[in-house]
């Protein structure tokens, strides 16, 4: 099984903002020698909100379906396996079988419209 790294470090360049859409969030992947970082960041507007891609419910990727990480709404992050739902500002878990627990933080800027690993 392939290593999954869970930070990453500063200043890697991830492509534009407009790469999401506003309101949506979107995978990220990053191959680092024989290691993964597996991450996703969600788009408010101008703000972005990154987080390690395991949820502290059990350790899994949350969204079963590519880029599926928010509710219908898109006002709370959930994991598609057993509903836990994360607030998108600071990834604390307020429902499911994780209440309380809270999302990795992946830091992420923006810089000249363009996203980077901080
Ligand atoms: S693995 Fe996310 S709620 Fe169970």
């Amino acid at each position: 099984m392939r290593e999954r790294l869970s930070e990453i470090r500063a200043g890697i360049a991830l492509g534009p903002l407009t790469q999401i859409p506003d309101g949506t969030a979107r995978n990220y992947v990053l191959k680092i020698g024989d290691a993964y970082f597996h991450g996703f960041i969600v788009r408010q507007g101008e703000d972005v909100f990154g987080y390690v891609d395991a949820c502290p419910h059990a350790g899994l990727p949350l969204a079963q379906e590519l880029d599926s990480y928010l509710t219908s709404g898109g006002d709370l992050i959930m994991c598609s396996w057993h509903g836990a739902l994360f607030k998108i500002n600071d990834g604390v878990c307020i429902g499911g079988p994780c209440a309380g627990a809270k999302l990795t933080p992946w830091h992420v800027i923006v810089r000249d419209g363009e996203l980077y690993t901080a």
